[in-house]
């Protein structure tokens, strides 16, 4: 996408292509949905009001409303010889939604593209495009707390308003969204009983579209009375295949897959059976800690050649290692405590090579900026324990969006590798047990019941949190007994 300019990205200016607010409306019709109304609620040009006029030829009333007065004047031009059309220059968080919608007969289709702004983008430019405080109805979560969060986004805001608004009207909300606020607009319609029915979501490419490299969607919904909570993915806008349904299970939230849920759910555990996935080794300040093997010798990031007690130097796979299954990659990491704050004084007389070798970048290991290291033995290092030390393990990268578990042995020397902090792993007792272990997480079943609760859109899909919820005893021996592997 072009450069955004400060009003852009303030305003979330991005007209809807006349194409693809075409096919929205051609979808939506083909759903015979018939509205008497149609309601842009922050229209721009027009587009959709326009497209709309081909596709529901029941409609009588057409209403837009824009904050900017260009973008509407433009619109009143593509609508002019269009009866029963109102066009309002107004500011959405300033409309009264009340009266307007009062006057608005069902059924009625909220139709339109809202500013997709976050609030870190606001505060970026001291932009002023979000809601006064509200007093919200009873039972909804609260759209004021939203908006103090950083990750907020006003199309949110505006698309629960509307759903708020629309209780008991006879309505219809298709809205382009961000795939995540849609899911977040899903997820808050739900766990408040808002009543809607035939939710759907229906992905579509922003680079194609808007030239945005962004997960979005058309979000379907339909006010008037609750139905069940489901959600069917379509991978495409003009594709009838459903690619799969979303769910949602109170204290959990929502569900990625309902089905592979339903087929996993037992698998679920909380509290005692949950395992201890570690990550790896945190340290900061790559350029000491982090060697090569470069003809022989160990080689430091300032490609100095650095000779230390070999113990304290393990084979390191980092989170791109794991994703690859690269096995020799020729990294070291230094390694100079046995568990996070041991005393490192004594490395002096223990391992006077590796002291004389940190010593020399004390000032830099000193300056490391994170607060973990204040307070602590000099030359602290995170993320260690008994664990670490594990020769056997099986570890996932958790900066990759796969699900692949791997294997991990001691490195040709014998020696147990470590991870770098972006890799989660479980340290065993045995290669036996390392097997096990993976073979089950590999297995149908492992892989099912995390591919039903994660999104694969979001950054970082591969979570401690979500390893957790696998009650892994469990699953090693469902495999054990079913005979079950991936
Ligand atoms: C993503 S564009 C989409 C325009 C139009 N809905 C379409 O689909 O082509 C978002 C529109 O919202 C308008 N807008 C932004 N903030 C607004 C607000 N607070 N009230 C009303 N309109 C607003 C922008 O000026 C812009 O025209």
């Amino acid at each position: 996408m072009a450069k955004k300019s400060r009003e852009q990205a303030i305003f979330g200016d991005f007209q809807t292509p006349p194409a693809l607010a075409a096919l929205v409306c051609r979808t939506l019709a083909k759903r015979q949905i018939k509205p008497t109304t149609i309601l842009e609620p922050t229209c721009g040009d027009g587009h959709f009001l326009v497209a709309a006029t081909t596709y529901f030829p029941t409609c009588r009333h057409r209403v837009g409303v824009e904050i900017n007065p260009v973008r509407l004047q433009r619109a009143r031009e593509a609508l002019a010889t269009t009866p029963g059309t109102k066009l309002v220059c107004g500011d959405f968080f300033r409309v009264d939604w009340s009266n307007l919608l009062a006057t608005l007969q069902d059924p009625l289709l909220v139709v339109g593209n809202p500013p997709w702004v976050t609030n870190a983008e606001l505060s970026v430019h001291r932009g002023q495009n979000f809601p006064e405080k509200t007093n919200n109805r009873a039972g909804f979560t609260g759209l004021d707390g939203l908006t103090g969060k950083s990750n907020f986004d006003i199309s949110q805001w505006i698309c629960q308003h509307l759903v708020e608004r629309l209780q008991g009207r006879e309505a219809t909300l298709a809205m382009l969204l961000k795939t995540a606020v849609a899911r977040k607009i899903i997820a808050d319609a739900w766990s408040s009983g808002a009543a809607v029915h035939g939710v759907e979501l229906h992905m579509l490419d922003a680079k194609q579209h808007f030239g945005a490299h962004v997960d979005a969607c058309l979000l379907l919904a339909h006010t008037g009375r609750a139905g069940d909570r489901t959600c069917r993915v379509y991978q495409q806008l003009s594709q009838p295949e459903v690619a799969c349904e979303l769910g949602y299970e109170p204290g959990v939230g929502l569900i990625a897959d309902r089905v592979l849920r339903d087929a996993t759910r037992g698998f679920e555990t909380t509290g005692a059976h949950q395992t201890t996935w570690r990550s790896g080794i945190k340290h900061d300040c790559a350029k000491v800690f982090e060697l090569r093997a470069v003809d022989g010798q160990l080689v430091n990031g300032f490609g100095e050649v650095v000779d230390i007690e070999s113990e304290y130097c393990l084979p390191l796979r980092k989170s791109s290692d794991v994703a690859h299954d690269r096995l020799d990659t020729g990294r070291y990491l230094v390694v100079p405590q046995r568990r996070v704050g041991e005393d490192t004084a004594g490395l002096q007389r223990r391992a006077p090579k590796l002291w004389q070798y940190l010593s020399i970048h004390g000032d830099r290991l000193d300056a490391r900026k994170s607060r973990i290291y204040r307070g602590r033995p000099r030359f602290s290092i995170f993320g260690i324990g008994d664990y670490t030390f594990s020769p056997w393990k099986v570890a996932i990268s958790g900066l990759y969006k796969s699900l692949e578990f791997r294997l991990v042995g001691p490195a040709s020397d014998g020696k147990p590798v470590v991870f770098d902090d972006t890799v989660y792993f479980l340290a065993c007792a045995s290669r036996g047990q390392a097997a096990a272990i993976h073979a089950a997480l590999m297995s149908k079943t492992g892989q099912q019941f995390f591919s039903a609760l994660i999104f694969w859109d979001q950054k970082r899909p591969v979570t401690a949190g979500l390893l957790r919820r696998l009650d892994l005893e469990k699953l090693v021996e469902h495999c054990r007994q079913t005979r079950e592997v991936g």
